[in-house]
Protein backbone atom coordinates (compact mmCIF):
# COMPACT_ATOMS: atom_id res chain seq x y z
CA UNK A 1 0.00 0.00 0.00
CA UNK A 2 2.27 2.79 -1.05
CA UNK A 3 -0.39 5.17 -0.31
CA UNK A 4 0.37 4.99 3.20
CA UNK A 5 3.96 6.32 2.54
CA UNK A 6 2.46 9.92 1.14
CA UNK A 7 2.76 12.59 3.91
CA UNK A 8 -0.88 13.20 3.63
CA UNK A 9 -1.31 9.62 4.74
CA UNK A 10 1.38 10.07 7.39
CA UNK A 11 -0.84 12.55 9.41
CA UNK A 12 -3.51 11.18 8.71
CA UNK A 13 -2.91 7.22 9.91
CA UNK A 14 -0.35 8.53 12.50
CA UNK A 15 -3.53 10.32 14.23
CA UNK A 16 -5.08 6.92 14.34
CA UNK A 17 -2.21 5.50 16.22
CA UNK A 18 -4.40 8.02 19.34
CA UNK A 19 -7.34 6.47 19.17
CA UNK A 20 -9.05 4.45 21.88
CA UNK A 21 -12.25 3.90 20.95
CA UNK A 22 -15.27 3.10 23.28
CA UNK A 23 -18.70 1.89 21.49
CA UNK A 24 -21.26 0.52 22.44
CA UNK A 25 -24.72 -1.06 20.40
CA UNK A 26 -27.77 -2.38 21.37
CA UNK A 27 -30.16 -3.90 18.71
CA UNK A 28 -33.41 -5.31 20.06
CA UNK A 29 -34.13 -4.52 23.88
CA UNK A 30 -37.92 -5.50 24.40
CA UNK A 31 -39.69 -1.62 24.35
CA UNK A 32 -37.90 1.81 24.52
CA UNK A 33 -36.97 2.04 28.20
CA UNK A 34 -38.21 5.20 28.90
CA UNK A 35 -41.04 5.43 26.71
CA UNK A 36 -39.96 7.77 24.44
CA UNK A 37 -41.96 7.16 20.91
CA UNK A 38 -40.20 7.26 18.15
CA UNK A 39 -39.52 10.40 17.87
CA UNK A 40 -38.08 13.76 15.85
CA UNK A 41 -35.29 12.45 14.70
CA UNK A 42 -36.82 9.81 13.14
CA UNK A 43 -39.21 11.98 10.86
CA UNK A 44 -36.08 13.82 10.37
CA UNK A 45 -34.74 10.31 9.07
CA UNK A 46 -37.83 9.54 6.77
CA UNK A 47 -37.83 12.86 5.40
CA UNK A 48 -34.42 13.23 4.38
CA UNK A 49 -32.35 10.73 4.35
CA UNK A 50 -31.02 9.97 1.18
CA UNK A 51 -32.81 7.70 -1.82
CA UNK A 52 -30.38 5.24 -1.41
CA UNK A 53 -30.61 4.33 2.74
CA UNK A 54 -33.15 1.61 3.60
CA UNK A 55 -34.52 3.55 6.07
CA UNK A 56 -36.35 4.99 2.50
CA UNK A 57 -37.72 1.58 1.85
CA UNK A 58 -38.38 0.27 5.14
CA UNK A 59 -41.85 0.39 6.07
CA UNK A 60 -41.76 -1.85 8.90
CA UNK A 61 -41.02 -3.45 11.62
CA UNK A 62 -38.78 -3.19 14.42
CA UNK A 63 -37.96 -6.78 14.12
CA UNK A 64 -37.11 -7.06 18.02
CA UNK A 65 -39.73 -5.44 18.82
CA UNK A 66 -41.70 -9.12 19.84
CA UNK A 67 -38.56 -10.80 20.82
CA UNK A 68 -40.00 -11.83 23.90
CA UNK A 69 -40.94 -14.84 22.21
CA UNK A 70 -37.64 -16.98 22.82
CA UNK A 71 -38.11 -18.45 19.60
CA UNK A 72 -34.64 -18.86 17.68
CA UNK A 73 -36.08 -18.28 14.24
CA UNK A 74 -34.03 -15.62 12.23
CA UNK A 75 -35.95 -12.54 11.22
CA UNK A 76 -35.93 -11.67 7.82
CA UNK A 77 -33.39 -9.39 6.27
CA UNK A 78 -33.77 -5.93 5.16
CA UNK A 79 -33.45 -4.75 1.69
CA UNK A 80 -30.40 -3.22 0.78
CA UNK A 81 -31.20 -0.68 -2.51
CA UNK A 82 -29.05 -0.69 -5.19
CA UNK A 83 -27.42 3.03 -4.39
CA UNK A 84 -26.44 1.21 -0.84
CA UNK A 85 -24.85 -1.83 -2.79
CA UNK A 86 -22.98 -0.18 -5.28
CA UNK A 87 -21.67 2.46 -2.25
CA UNK A 88 -20.46 -1.15 -0.70
CA UNK A 89 -19.35 -2.23 -3.66
CA UNK A 90 -16.85 0.69 -3.95
CA UNK A 91 -15.56 1.44 -0.33
CA UNK A 92 -16.56 -1.83 2.12
CA UNK A 93 -17.36 -5.50 -0.08
CA UNK A 94 -16.00 -6.88 2.72
CA UNK A 95 -19.40 -5.57 4.95
CA UNK A 96 -21.53 -5.83 1.88
CA UNK A 97 -20.95 -9.40 1.41
CA UNK A 98 -22.51 -9.78 5.26
CA UNK A 99 -25.52 -8.14 3.76
CA UNK A 100 -28.67 -7.71 4.23
CA UNK A 101 -27.96 -9.66 7.73
CA UNK A 102 -30.41 -12.21 8.76
CA UNK A 103 -30.66 -11.37 13.00
CA UNK A 104 -31.69 -14.36 15.20
CA UNK A 105 -34.63 -13.78 17.41
CA UNK A 106 -34.67 -14.15 20.92
CA UNK A 107 -31.70 -12.56 21.63
CA UNK A 108 -31.11 -9.27 23.73
CA UNK A 109 -27.48 -8.75 21.31
CA UNK A 110 -27.31 -8.38 17.63
CA UNK A 111 -26.04 -11.92 15.94
CA UNK A 112 -26.67 -13.31 13.34
CA UNK A 113 -25.31 -17.50 11.69
CA UNK A 114 -22.25 -16.52 9.34
CA UNK A 115 -23.02 -17.72 6.05
CA UNK A 116 -22.58 -21.62 5.83
CA UNK A 117 -19.46 -22.33 3.73
CA UNK A 118 -18.14 -25.86 2.24
CA UNK A 119 -20.83 -27.20 4.34
CA UNK A 120 -19.55 -26.28 7.61
CA UNK A 121 -21.42 -25.50 10.72
CA UNK A 122 -22.10 -21.81 10.72
CA UNK A 123 -21.07 -20.15 13.76
CA UNK A 124 -22.55 -17.45 15.68
CA UNK A 125 -21.58 -14.11 15.30
CA UNK A 126 -22.37 -11.13 16.84
CA UNK A 127 -21.93 -7.05 16.30
CA UNK A 128 -22.26 -4.94 19.22
CA UNK A 129 -25.16 -4.12 21.54
CA UNK A 130 -23.88 -0.62 22.57
CA UNK A 131 -21.03 1.89 21.64
CA UNK A 132 -19.22 4.03 23.37
CA UNK A 133 -18.25 7.00 20.68
CA UNK A 134 -16.14 9.25 22.44
CA UNK A 135 -14.33 11.43 22.63
CA UNK A 136 -10.89 11.71 22.69
CA UNK A 137 -9.86 13.95 26.19
CA UNK A 138 -13.37 13.62 27.56
CA UNK A 139 -12.83 10.82 30.12
CA UNK A 140 -13.67 7.92 28.05
CA UNK A 141 -11.34 5.51 29.81
CA UNK A 142 -12.56 5.90 33.38
CA UNK A 143 -16.25 5.68 32.19
CA UNK A 144 -15.35 2.88 30.37
CA UNK A 145 -13.86 1.15 33.36
CA UNK A 146 -16.56 1.87 35.25
CA UNK A 147 -19.52 0.98 33.40
CA UNK A 148 -17.89 -2.35 33.37
CA UNK A 149 -17.97 -3.10 36.77
CA UNK A 150 -21.86 -3.80 36.48
CA UNK A 151 -21.81 -7.77 35.83
CA UNK A 152 -24.01 -7.50 33.27
CA UNK A 153 -21.73 -5.29 30.84
CA UNK A 154 -18.83 -7.10 31.29
CA UNK A 155 -15.45 -6.43 29.98
CA UNK A 156 -14.12 -9.20 28.31
CA UNK A 157 -16.50 -8.94 25.64
CA UNK A 158 -15.72 -5.79 24.55
CA UNK A 159 -13.99 -4.40 21.78
CA UNK A 160 -11.75 -1.43 21.19
CA UNK A 161 -11.11 -1.90 17.80
CA UNK A 162 -11.77 1.28 16.59
CA UNK A 163 -13.49 -0.46 13.35
CA UNK A 164 -15.73 1.81 12.51
CA UNK A 165 -13.65 4.73 11.41
CA UNK A 166 -10.22 2.77 10.64
CA UNK A 167 -8.83 2.30 7.11
CA UNK A 168 -9.91 -1.67 6.22
CA UNK A 169 -6.19 -1.99 5.29
CA UNK A 170 -5.47 -1.25 9.32
CA UNK A 171 -4.83 -3.28 11.91
CA UNK A 172 -8.70 -3.17 12.76
CA UNK A 173 -9.23 -5.30 9.43
CA UNK A 174 -12.60 -6.40 7.39
CA UNK A 175 -16.10 -6.64 8.85
CA UNK A 176 -15.41 -10.78 9.46
CA UNK A 177 -12.72 -9.83 11.63
CA UNK A 178 -15.13 -7.01 13.50
CA UNK A 179 -18.19 -9.83 13.83
CA UNK A 180 -15.62 -12.43 15.62
CA UNK A 181 -13.38 -9.48 17.67
CA UNK A 182 -15.97 -10.35 20.53
CA UNK A 183 -13.42 -12.65 22.42
CA UNK A 184 -16.10 -15.31 23.71
CA UNK A 185 -19.03 -13.08 23.48
CA UNK A 186 -20.71 -15.36 20.97
CA UNK A 187 -20.40 -18.15 23.44
CA UNK A 188 -21.87 -15.92 26.47
CA UNK A 189 -24.61 -14.73 24.50
CA UNK A 190 -25.61 -18.12 23.47
CA UNK A 191 -25.12 -19.36 27.03
CA UNK A 192 -27.46 -16.41 28.30
CA UNK A 193 -29.40 -15.05 25.31
CA UNK A 194 -31.27 -13.22 27.11
CA UNK A 195 -29.24 -10.81 29.21
CA UNK A 196 -26.07 -10.75 27.51
CA UNK A 197 -24.86 -7.46 26.03
CA UNK A 198 -21.67 -7.00 23.48
CA UNK A 199 -20.06 -3.82 23.49
CA UNK A 200 -17.57 -1.55 21.47
CA UNK A 201 -15.25 1.32 23.37
CA UNK A 202 -13.68 3.32 20.83
CA UNK A 203 -13.47 7.45 21.26
CA UNK A 204 -12.54 7.91 17.92
CA UNK A 205 -16.26 7.23 16.84
CA UNK A 206 -17.82 10.49 18.02
CA UNK A 207 -16.17 13.08 15.86
CA UNK A 208 -15.74 11.59 12.52
CA UNK A 209 -13.16 13.67 10.52
CA UNK A 210 -11.98 12.38 7.43
CA UNK A 211 -9.06 10.68 9.51
CA UNK A 212 -11.23 9.37 11.85
CA UNK A 213 -13.62 8.24 8.60
CA UNK A 214 -11.28 6.17 6.37
CA UNK A 215 -13.40 2.79 6.74
CA UNK A 216 -15.60 4.63 4.39
CA UNK A 217 -13.19 7.23 2.70
CA UNK A 218 -9.77 5.24 2.26
CA UNK A 219 -11.02 5.24 -1.87
CA UNK A 220 -9.91 9.12 -1.58
CA UNK A 221 -6.67 8.19 -0.36
CA UNK A 222 -6.04 5.13 -3.20
CA UNK A 223 -7.65 7.11 -5.69
CA UNK A 224 -5.28 10.28 -5.27
CA UNK A 225 -2.20 8.35 -4.64
CA UNK A 226 -3.04 6.29 -8.11
CA UNK A 227 -3.32 9.76 -9.80
CA UNK A 228 0.03 11.23 -8.24
CA UNK A 229 2.41 8.19 -8.73
CA UNK A 230 0.97 8.03 -12.95
CA UNK A 231 1.60 11.78 -12.94
CA UNK A 232 5.53 11.04 -11.57
CA UNK A 233 5.73 7.92 -13.88
CA UNK A 234 4.48 9.74 -16.54
CA UNK A 235 1.77 7.11 -17.29
CA UNK A 236 -1.45 9.60 -16.25
CA UNK A 237 -4.69 8.43 -18.79
CA UNK A 238 -4.57 10.59 -21.87
CA UNK A 239 -7.24 12.87 -20.23
CA UNK A 240 -5.45 13.68 -17.59
CA UNK A 241 -1.73 13.33 -18.77
CA UNK A 242 -1.88 17.72 -19.21
CA UNK A 243 -2.90 18.10 -15.85
CA UNK A 244 0.68 16.84 -14.47
CA UNK A 245 2.58 18.99 -12.95
CA UNK A 246 6.03 19.89 -14.66
CA UNK A 247 8.82 18.09 -12.04
CA UNK A 248 10.32 21.23 -12.42
CA UNK A 249 7.77 22.55 -10.00
CA UNK A 250 9.90 21.86 -7.32
CA UNK A 251 9.77 21.18 -3.74
CA UNK A 252 5.96 22.38 -3.21
CA UNK A 253 5.47 19.92 -6.56
CA UNK A 254 1.50 19.85 -6.02
CA UNK A 255 -0.85 17.28 -7.65
CA UNK A 256 -3.96 19.74 -7.57
CA UNK A 257 -5.90 17.84 -10.46
CA UNK A 258 -5.70 14.71 -7.81
CA UNK A 259 -8.32 16.35 -5.60
CA UNK A 260 -11.08 16.08 -7.70
CA UNK A 261 -9.96 12.65 -8.34
CA UNK A 262 -9.63 11.45 -5.10
CA UNK A 263 -12.86 13.25 -4.33
CA UNK A 264 -14.97 11.32 -6.71
CA UNK A 265 -13.95 8.14 -5.89
CA UNK A 266 -15.49 8.61 -2.22
CA UNK A 267 -18.79 7.53 -0.80
CA UNK A 268 -20.90 10.26 -0.56
CA UNK A 269 -20.70 12.80 1.93
CA UNK A 270 -23.59 11.62 4.05
CA UNK A 271 -23.04 7.86 3.85
CA UNK A 272 -20.66 8.50 6.97
CA UNK A 273 -20.19 6.28 9.93
CA UNK A 274 -23.19 6.56 11.47
CA UNK A 275 -25.00 6.04 8.21
CA UNK A 276 -23.07 2.73 7.83
CA UNK A 277 -23.61 1.50 11.53
CA UNK A 278 -27.51 2.21 10.86
CA UNK A 279 -27.58 0.44 7.56
CA UNK A 280 -25.51 -2.66 8.53
CA UNK A 281 -27.92 -3.23 11.71
CA UNK A 282 -30.99 -3.17 9.76
CA UNK A 283 -33.69 -3.93 9.90
CA UNK A 284 -32.87 -4.78 13.47
CA UNK A 285 -32.39 -1.45 15.32
CA UNK A 286 -29.00 0.55 15.67
CA UNK A 287 -26.84 -0.13 18.92
CA UNK A 288 -27.20 2.37 21.73
CA UNK A 289 -24.35 5.36 21.47
CA UNK A 290 -22.91 7.00 24.40
CA UNK A 291 -21.00 10.06 24.57
CA UNK A 292 -18.78 11.89 27.24
CA UNK A 293 -18.12 15.13 25.76
CA UNK A 294 -15.83 18.01 27.34
CA UNK A 295 -16.16 21.66 26.51
CA UNK A 296 -14.35 21.80 23.00
CA UNK A 297 -12.18 24.96 24.77
CA UNK A 298 -10.66 22.73 27.56
CA UNK A 299 -10.72 19.99 25.17
CA UNK A 300 -8.47 21.90 22.72
CA UNK A 301 -6.35 22.87 25.65
CA UNK A 302 -6.12 19.23 26.55
CA UNK A 303 -5.39 17.63 22.88
CA UNK A 304 -2.26 20.31 22.49
CA UNK A 305 -0.74 19.22 25.38
CA UNK A 306 -0.96 15.54 24.86
CA UNK A 307 -0.18 14.79 21.43
CA UNK A 308 3.60 16.17 21.78
CA UNK A 309 3.63 17.31 17.85
CA UNK A 310 1.72 20.90 18.51
CA UNK A 311 3.83 22.27 21.45
CA UNK A 312 6.62 20.73 18.91
CA UNK A 313 5.30 22.61 16.36
CA UNK A 314 4.38 26.28 17.88
CA UNK A 315 6.04 26.05 20.90
CA UNK A 316 5.94 24.68 24.75
CA UNK A 317 3.66 28.19 26.07
CA UNK A 318 0.38 30.26 26.34
CA UNK A 319 2.18 31.59 23.28
CA UNK A 320 2.87 28.54 21.01
CA UNK A 321 -0.62 27.35 21.98
CA UNK A 322 -2.42 30.91 21.18
CA UNK A 323 -0.02 30.62 17.69
CA UNK A 324 -1.69 26.77 16.84
CA UNK A 325 -4.87 27.96 17.50
CA UNK A 326 -4.83 30.83 15.47
CA UNK A 327 -3.50 29.37 12.76
CA UNK A 328 -5.71 26.29 12.75
CA UNK A 329 -8.77 28.26 13.33
CA UNK A 330 -8.29 30.89 10.30
CA UNK A 331 -7.13 27.99 7.78
CA UNK A 332 -10.90 27.08 8.91
CA UNK A 333 -12.61 30.00 8.57
CA UNK A 334 -10.79 29.79 5.05
CA UNK A 335 -12.55 26.55 4.68
CA UNK A 336 -16.02 27.60 5.56
CA UNK A 337 -15.89 30.82 3.24
CA UNK A 338 -15.65 28.09 0.34
CA UNK A 339 -17.92 25.07 1.18
CA UNK A 340 -20.52 24.83 3.57
CA UNK A 341 -19.84 23.99 7.57
CA UNK A 342 -20.47 19.72 7.03
CA UNK A 343 -18.05 19.41 4.38
CA UNK A 344 -15.31 21.03 6.08
CA UNK A 345 -15.67 19.26 9.58
CA UNK A 346 -16.16 16.00 7.63
CA UNK A 347 -13.63 16.17 4.41
CA UNK A 348 -11.16 19.09 5.63
CA UNK A 349 -8.00 18.17 4.23
CA UNK A 350 -8.96 16.54 0.89
CA UNK A 351 -10.89 20.16 -0.29
CA UNK A 352 -7.62 21.46 -1.74
CA UNK A 353 -3.93 20.98 -1.61
CA UNK A 354 -4.67 24.39 1.12
CA UNK A 355 -6.18 22.41 3.57
CA UNK A 356 -3.98 19.66 3.27
CA UNK A 357 -1.16 21.98 4.15
CA UNK A 358 -2.60 22.77 7.03
CA UNK A 359 -0.80 21.07 10.16
CA UNK A 360 -2.76 17.75 11.16
CA UNK A 361 -5.38 18.89 9.18
CA UNK A 362 -6.88 20.99 12.07
CA UNK A 363 -7.45 17.51 13.52
CA UNK A 364 -8.11 18.53 17.50
CA UNK A 365 -9.79 21.43 16.28
CA UNK A 366 -12.14 20.10 14.49
CA UNK A 367 -12.76 17.28 16.74
CA UNK A 368 -14.53 19.66 19.08
CA UNK A 369 -17.15 21.01 16.19
CA UNK A 370 -19.63 17.86 18.18
CA UNK A 371 -22.94 19.27 16.66
CA UNK A 372 -21.58 18.49 13.09
CA UNK A 373 -21.28 14.96 14.06
CA UNK A 374 -24.17 14.58 16.43
CA UNK A 375 -26.55 15.76 14.34
CA UNK A 376 -25.74 12.76 12.15
CA UNK A 377 -24.98 10.69 14.77
CA UNK A 378 -29.31 11.50 15.90
CA UNK A 379 -30.14 11.49 12.74
CA UNK A 380 -29.21 7.72 11.87
CA UNK A 381 -29.29 6.16 15.35
CA UNK A 382 -32.06 8.09 16.48
CA UNK A 383 -32.54 10.81 19.27
CA UNK A 384 -33.84 8.48 21.68
CA UNK A 385 -30.79 5.45 21.27
CA UNK A 386 -27.71 8.03 21.68
CA UNK A 387 -26.91 9.77 24.84
CA UNK A 388 -24.47 12.44 25.16
CA UNK A 389 -23.09 13.42 28.54
CA UNK A 390 -20.84 16.27 29.71
CA UNK A 391 -17.62 14.67 30.80
CA UNK A 392 -17.69 17.43 33.78
CA UNK A 393 -20.78 16.60 35.68
CA UNK A 394 -19.33 13.00 35.39
CA UNK A 395 -16.02 13.91 37.13
CA UNK A 396 -18.16 16.29 39.73
CA UNK A 397 -20.12 13.96 40.39
CA UNK A 398 -17.25 10.74 40.79
CA UNK A 399 -15.51 13.08 43.30
CA UNK A 400 -12.13 10.94 44.26
CA UNK A 401 -13.73 7.80 43.16
CA UNK A 402 -16.54 6.99 45.62
CA UNK A 403 -19.45 8.89 43.89
CA UNK A 404 -21.93 7.67 42.09
CA UNK A 405 -22.25 9.70 38.56
CA UNK A 406 -25.38 9.90 36.69
CA UNK A 407 -23.75 9.40 33.56
CA UNK A 408 -22.83 5.62 34.54
CA UNK A 409 -26.84 5.29 35.73
CA UNK A 410 -28.66 6.86 32.89
CA UNK A 411 -26.34 4.43 30.47
CA UNK A 412 -26.93 1.03 32.47
CA UNK A 413 -30.73 2.23 31.85
CA UNK A 414 -30.41 2.98 28.44
CA UNK A 415 -28.75 -0.54 28.52
CA UNK A 416 -32.11 -2.05 30.11
CA UNK A 417 -30.09 -3.63 32.85
CA UNK A 418 -30.90 -3.81 36.37
CA UNK A 419 -29.87 -0.40 38.81
CA UNK A 420 -26.28 -1.07 40.11
CA UNK A 421 -26.44 -2.84 43.74
CA UNK A 422 -24.95 -1.09 46.96
CA UNK A 423 -22.19 -4.21 46.95
CA UNK A 424 -21.21 -2.94 43.52
CA UNK A 425 -20.79 0.56 44.15
CA UNK A 426 -19.06 0.12 47.23
CA UNK A 427 -16.75 -2.51 46.39
CA UNK A 428 -15.95 -0.05 43.18
CA UNK A 429 -14.80 2.62 45.49
CA UNK A 430 -11.48 4.14 45.68
CA UNK A 431 -11.11 2.90 42.43
CA UNK A 432 -8.56 5.53 41.08
CA UNK A 433 -9.44 8.25 39.13
CA UNK A 434 -7.85 8.43 35.68
CA UNK A 435 -8.40 12.09 34.32
CA UNK A 436 -6.32 13.14 31.45
CA UNK A 437 -7.83 16.87 31.80
CA UNK A 438 -6.84 17.28 34.79
CA UNK A 439 -3.36 15.91 34.63
CA UNK A 440 -2.87 18.68 31.77
CA UNK A 441 -4.27 21.26 34.37
CA UNK A 442 -1.42 19.98 36.72
CA UNK A 443 1.47 20.31 34.49
CA UNK A 444 0.60 23.39 32.25
CA UNK A 445 -1.94 24.99 34.68
CA UNK A 446 -5.39 26.73 33.03
CA UNK A 447 -5.51 28.31 29.81
CA UNK A 448 -5.10 31.95 30.11
CA UNK A 449 -8.26 33.83 30.30
CA UNK A 450 -7.77 36.04 27.30
CA UNK A 451 -7.00 33.00 25.13
CA UNK A 452 -9.72 31.41 26.28
CA UNK A 453 -12.21 33.94 25.09
CA UNK A 454 -11.26 33.47 21.69
CA UNK A 455 -11.07 29.96 21.70
CA UNK A 456 -14.56 30.29 23.36
CA UNK A 457 -16.07 32.36 20.97
CA UNK A 458 -14.91 29.90 18.01
CA UNK A 459 -16.74 27.38 19.56
CA UNK A 460 -19.36 29.58 20.66
CA UNK A 461 -21.53 28.49 17.16
CA UNK A 462 -21.10 25.17 17.74
CA UNK A 463 -22.16 24.79 21.53
CA UNK A 464 -25.10 26.66 20.54
CA UNK A 465 -25.85 24.15 17.54
CA UNK A 466 -24.98 20.89 20.04
CA UNK A 467 -27.24 22.70 22.76
CA UNK A 468 -30.32 22.86 20.28
CA UNK A 469 -29.98 19.57 18.83
CA UNK A 470 -29.75 17.85 22.35
CA UNK A 471 -32.74 20.18 23.51
CA UNK A 472 -30.27 20.38 26.32
CA UNK A 473 -28.81 24.36 27.14
CA UNK A 474 -25.55 22.88 29.17
CA UNK A 475 -24.19 21.73 26.35
CA UNK A 476 -23.46 25.60 26.33
CA UNK A 477 -20.76 24.51 28.45
CA UNK A 478 -22.00 28.33 30.43
CA UNK A 479 -22.17 26.35 34.13
C1 LIG B 1 -10.84 -10.89 6.42
O1 LIG B 1 -9.70 -10.83 7.26
C2 LIG B 1 -9.26 -12.09 7.72
C3 LIG B 1 -8.11 -11.84 8.67
O2 LIG B 1 -8.56 -11.14 9.78
C4 LIG B 1 -8.86 -12.95 6.54
O3 LIG B 1 -8.45 -14.22 7.00
C5 LIG B 1 -10.00 -13.07 5.57
O4 LIG B 1 -9.60 -13.77 4.42
C6 LIG B 1 -10.52 -11.70 5.19
N1 LIG B 1 -11.72 -11.86 4.38
C7 LIG B 1 -11.83 -11.38 3.16
C8 LIG B 1 -13.11 -11.66 2.45
O5 LIG B 1 -10.94 -10.74 2.64
C1 LIG C 1 -36.83 20.39 25.61
O1 LIG C 1 -36.56 20.35 27.00
C2 LIG C 1 -37.57 20.91 27.82
C3 LIG C 1 -37.15 20.84 29.28
O2 LIG C 1 -35.80 20.93 29.43
C4 LIG C 1 -38.88 20.18 27.62
O3 LIG C 1 -39.88 20.80 28.38
C5 LIG C 1 -39.25 20.16 26.16
O4 LIG C 1 -40.39 19.37 25.96
C6 LIG C 1 -38.13 19.63 25.32
N1 LIG C 1 -38.43 19.75 23.90
C7 LIG C 1 -38.33 18.73 23.06
C8 LIG C 1 -38.66 19.02 21.63
O5 LIG C 1 -37.96 17.64 23.39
Amino acid sequence: MPSFKRSYLNFSIFSLGFVIACADVNIGERSNFHGIPQHASRRLLSESAPSWHPAKKRSSTHVFASQADASRESTPPATLSEDTKKILQKVAPDILDFLPIRFEKGMKNPCFLSPSQDGRASELLCLPYFIIAGGFQCGVPDFDKRLHMHPQVPSQYTSRSVWWTNHPKGSSGNFSKYVHGFPNGAKAVKASPETTILGDVSASYASFIMAEHLRLHHTFLSESATCRDQCRAGKAPAESSDKCPPKTTGPKYKFDHCFPEGQAAMAPIDFNVPALISTVYQPAKPPFVVMLLRNPTERLWAAFWTYGQFPGQYGKSNAGFLAYFEEQSAAWDKCVALHDVHTCGLRFETLAPEFEDVFYHGDQLLKGMYSIFVEDWVKWIGRDRVLVMRSEDYYEELGSGSGRPSALIKTWELLSVPPASEELWTGSEGSPVQNEHAKVLEEHGEMPAEIRARVDAFYQPFKADLASILNDSRFLWET
